[in-house]
């Protein structure tokens, strides 16, 4: 990724699904100095995202776009993108997965935060899936978006021990809270 020269900040969308903690741990964390991206753009798939209040508190342009025909929503988005000037897309707890066509069209510049360990536990319910197959250890992983879901090139990745008193969504809780940390840390490395 280029470096950053000057002040100007790199325009970003952050694309999510629900509720947002993501979303919102991401903007406070642009609003700091040494942030390298500012949010410009929040794109949700759905109006039931309780995440879309971000867009509101933080006065940030927030649209919805309705999944259903995806080659027309992702034209439709597309545009947009280029009409706000975007050059970086964070997905934060989005639940669409987005086609090769859109991803080449950004190609190296969207990331994506999964709450597992990648490689393992690809896709949904990774927390029920790590606490059934008794492993030691979850996590989240920051990665870059391929067409080829959750396999992109590893940015950061957390790991967290998993304690006989887990169930998964105390584990969801936990690792959550270290998606936090490692959500800006991963956006500073990729413009390092
Ligand atoms: C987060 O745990 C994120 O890692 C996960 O959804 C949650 C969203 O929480 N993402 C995925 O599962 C993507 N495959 P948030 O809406 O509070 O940020």
């Amino acid at each position: 990724m280029e470096k950053l020269t000057g002040l100007k900040k790199i325009k970003t969308a952050v694309f999510i699904s629900g509720t947002g903690s993501n979303l919102k741990n991401i903007i406070k964390f642009s609003k700091i100095k040494k942030s390298p991206i500012s949010i410009n753009l929040i794109i949700s798939n759905t109006n039931k995202a309780s995440g879309l209040k971000f867009a509101d508190q933080f006065n940030i342009k927030k649209k919805i776009f309705n999944f259903q025909s995806f080659k027309k929503i992702e034209k439709k988005i597309l545009i947009l993108l280029k009409k706000e000037n975007i050059k970086f897309i964070c997905l934060a707890g989005f639940m669409k997965i987005l086609s090769k066509n859109f991803i080449e069209k950004f190609d190296g510049k969207i990331i994506n935060i999964h709450p597992s360990l990648l490689p393992k536990y690809k896709g949904l319910n990774t927390h029920n899936r790590a606490i059934n197959n008794k492993d030691k250890f979850a996590g989240c992983t920051v990665h870059y978006v391929t067409a080829k879901l959750d396999s992109g090139k590893k940015i950061l990745q957390k790991k967290i021990k998993i304690t006989t008193k887990d169930n998964p969504s105390s584990l969801a809780k936990k690792v959550l809270r270290q998606e936090h940390k490692l959500y800006p840390a991963a956006i500073m490395k990729v413009f390092n």
